[in-house]
């Protein structure tokens, strides 16, 4: 068997466990000597926030603590906070939220000494070299951004997701605490959860796949399949909890060497145009790509389907069905206030997102695509 060579990028320090965002995230800093810190979070998480500072601002480092970033940011948003932290010149940055405090936090530290905007960084490897060190400590369970190279903005001048891909974004240390995410309400529990079912799945199910990150797809797919309609019945179960938090770093890990398919391709103009949430714009594609992917790549779909609990390979697109269902996640693009005539600008939207297309297991022309949203309708 031969495979084309693989890059595997990933954090210096990963560090998983009940507990530990905050004595590992201080002494990250106290390991590195950094002295101004940047905190990166959101009010929901402001308490554990505020936590880390004090016990950083007892050892004399400099906390310049910002909250606020909405969901699904804009690149105007992310360059307003950007402003904030080159005021403060910081030597490192600590992100602690969900997806997009971690992404916004990326970006700021890979910018804040540069003078370019943001929007100059699009695409892939454009960004180059990043000075400031970087730790990110997710509060939700989805989006892998803590391990992975990529950040993404919706461009309010285009109304579209802009990707920026670098190895400079990927973090120096990722530090992932399942018992952060207990607070997590039901629907972001999820919503964000089936993102990271999604990447597992489309990392596995992919042309460019290879044998160093199915281990951890495959396994990702199970642990979630498992543990996601637990979570989100009870998350305060600590044992579900950390599944999917371990699930969704495996997720992340094959972002950077493998990256996602038709799913997300398919997905992503939902958030531009439309603003539903990235969790949800996926639960809404999913089971749709897949079943448009199910003959393509067969033995690869057949361990999908028996990592899923799925009889057999013909029901794992039903079986997807059900677990969204089971996680409450309303299905139909028209129930998220999307009109039937936007289909078509939407598919050619979609079918922009090549850097995504040309790793599905089968080909999505424009009457696939179309076909697909309107039995995702
Ligand atoms: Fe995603």
């Amino acid at each position: 068997m031969t495979h084309a060579s693989v890059t595997l990028r990933q954090p210096s320090q990963i560090t998983f466990g009940l507990g530990c965002a905050v004595p590992a995230a201080c002494a990250f800093v106290r390991t590195t000597g950094s002295r101004r810190v940047f905190l990166l979070t959101s009010p929901s998480v402001a308490q554990l926030a505020a936590t880390i500072a004090a016990e950083l601002r007892s050892g004399s480092v400099a906390v310049d603590v910002v909250t606020g970033v909405p969901p699904e940011p804009t690149t105007a948003c992310a360059e307003r906070i950007l402003a904030g932290a080159r005021a403060f010149a910081p030597d490192l940055v600590l992100a602690v939220g969900g997806g997009s405090v971690l992404d916004v936090a990326k970006i700021i530290a890979a910018l804040h000494d540069r003078t370019e905007p943001i929007s100059a960084f699009y695409g892939i490897n454009v960004l180059v070299g990043r000075r400031t060190a970087l730790v990110c400590v997710p509060t939700t369970a989805g989006t892998g951004s803590e391990v992975s190279p990529n950040a993404l903005f919706l461009d309010e001048v285009t109304v579209a997701k802009k990707a920026i891909i670098s190895p400079a974004l990927v973090p120096d240390a990722a530090l992932i605490d399942p018992s952060l995410m207990v607070s997590l309400p039901p629907a972001l529990t999820a919503t964000t959860g089936i993102d990271a079912l999604a990447h597992c799945l489309e990392t596995y199910a992919n042309l460019a796949a290879h044998p160093t990150v199915d281990l951890h797809s495959l396994e990702g797919v199970r642990l979630i399949g498992a543990n996601l309609a637990i979570a989100v019945a009870d998350g305060s179960n600590l044992a579900a909890r950390s599944a999917v938090a371990l699930g969704s770093l495996y997720g992340g890990l094959g972002l950077g060497p493998v990256n996602t398919t038709g799913v997300h391709a398919l997905a992503y103009p939902l958030g531009g145009e439309f603003h539903l949430a990235h969790g949800i714009s996926i639960a809404l594609m999913l089971p749709h790509v897949v079943r448009h992917n199910l003959s393509s790549l067969p033995s690869r779909h057949t361990a999908l389907a028996e990592a899923l609990g799925a009889p057999s390979v013909e029901e794992l697109p039903d079986r997807l069905e059900q677990l969204i269902a089971a996680c409450g996640i309303p299905m139909g693009l028209s129930a998220h206030g999307i009109p039937r005539e936007a289909l078509p600008r939407i598919a050619d939207a979609g079918l922009g997102v090549t850097r995504l297309l040309k790793n599905n297991p089968r080909e999505i022309t424009r009457a696939d695509a179309l076909r697909i949203y309107e039995a995702a309708f």
